[in-house]
């Protein structure tokens, strides 16, 4: 059969009938809203790159968390904005350090919600790379002893799931044996386990004060042009014991989560990062887009790729959207 016997356009006639043929609906359950965490009380500083996003001191991250887990949204993952960085990220596994400090306030204040804790050195060193620095590069293998250290002092804390975001090599397989030989056992990993060296991050690098002093992060995140490339990162995760997955960005990459979802036998989450937030937003203010209309399709296209989570700064006002 074909036209005129089939005419798609019959069943997109009304938005009940529409209802009846949606392939793919969001869902604020499947949504993590990323925080900033900075030193102090009563710290509330807008970010000027990322409208509606904050720096926030732990006592007021506590009451936004009381408003993200009556929106439905299951979790949040945390960002630390140190009081003072070093060429060895010191402040990113001290016991009493911002994230840390944030963890209980939320745990005492909001008992359920989901604490994922960012895993990485970028915000905590002085030269802003994700690891120690030597001969002009970043260490491989004198990080993960550092990043296995943060991961614990997290899950000490009280995070649900750490999440290493910087794209060391064994990364994940040293974090695990440390958690487990700590009593850690049931803290969850969730691996930044495709994650691109991409421009989109720039507005996160001014929200966590974590630019590169010198250079880039091209020789240790990924490089744009490869999927096969992402396919052999995330089996490698898994291999080591990462219970869930990540790509990052998200919508300029919906090829690579297609593909990773289709090959992971582990949850896959996609992060919706900052630069595909703040774009919507500065076209938005200048009336060139809907940005209810364009958040809302990014998350959807994002989910129809193949997301069973999505980390997106939209989470609140989409939930919001949804529940009107
Ligand atoms: C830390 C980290 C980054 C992001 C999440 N974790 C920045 C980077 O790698 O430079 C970016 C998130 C976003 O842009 O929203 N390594």
């Amino acid at each position: 059969m074909a036209f005129p016997d089939i005419r798609m356009r019959r069943m997109r006639k009304t938005e009940r009938l529409r209802g009846l043929a949606c392939e793919t609906k969001l869902d604020p359950g499947d949504f993590i809203y990323p925080l900033f965490v900075c030193p102090g009380k009563g710290v509330k500083n807008e970010i000027s790159s990322m409208p509606g996003c904050y720096q926030m001191s732990a006592d007021r991250i506590a009451e936004e968390c009381e408003e993200i887990d009556s929106l439905g949204i299951p979790g949040v993952i945390l960002f630390g904005i140190p009081k003072s960085k070093d060429a060895v990220g010191s402040e990113g596994y001290a016991a009493d350090g911002v994230v840390p400090t944030a963890i209980r306030r939320i745990r005492d204040r909001v008992p359920g919600l989901l604490i994922i804790a960012d895993v990485c050195m970028c915000e905590y060193t002085d030269h802003g790379h994700c690891g120690i620095i030597k001969d002009g590069g970043v260490d491989n293998d004198s990080t993960l002893e550092l990043l296995a250290q943060a991961s614990l002092c997290y899950a000490e804390a009280g995070a649900d799931v750490v999440a290493p975001s910087d794209m060391m090599d064994g990364r994940v397989a040293r974090i695990r044996k440390v958690l487990d030989e700590s009593g850690k056992g049931d803290t969850v990993i969730l691996s930044y386990a495709v994650k691109y060296a991409s421009a989109f991050y720039g507005p996160f690098r001014e929200a966590a004060e974590s630019a590169p002093q010198f250079g880039d992060r091209r020789a240790y995140q990924m490089d744009p042009p490869n999927v096969r490339e992402a396919l052999r990162e995330a089996a490698l995760d898994v291999d080591e014991g990462a219970d869930m997955i990540m790509v990052k960005p998200a919508l300029p990459y919906l090829d690579v989560l297609h593909r990773v979802k289709q090959a992971s036998p582990v949850p896959v989450g996609a992060y919706n990062v900052s630069g595909e937030f703040s774009m919507i937003h500065a076209a938005a203010a200048r009336g060139w887009l809907d940005l209810k209309k364009a958040s809302h399709e990014s998350l959807i296209s994002i989910k129809r790729a193949g997301a069973d989570f999505i980390l997106t700064y939209f989470a609140k006002d989409v939930a919001r959207d949804l529940r009107s």
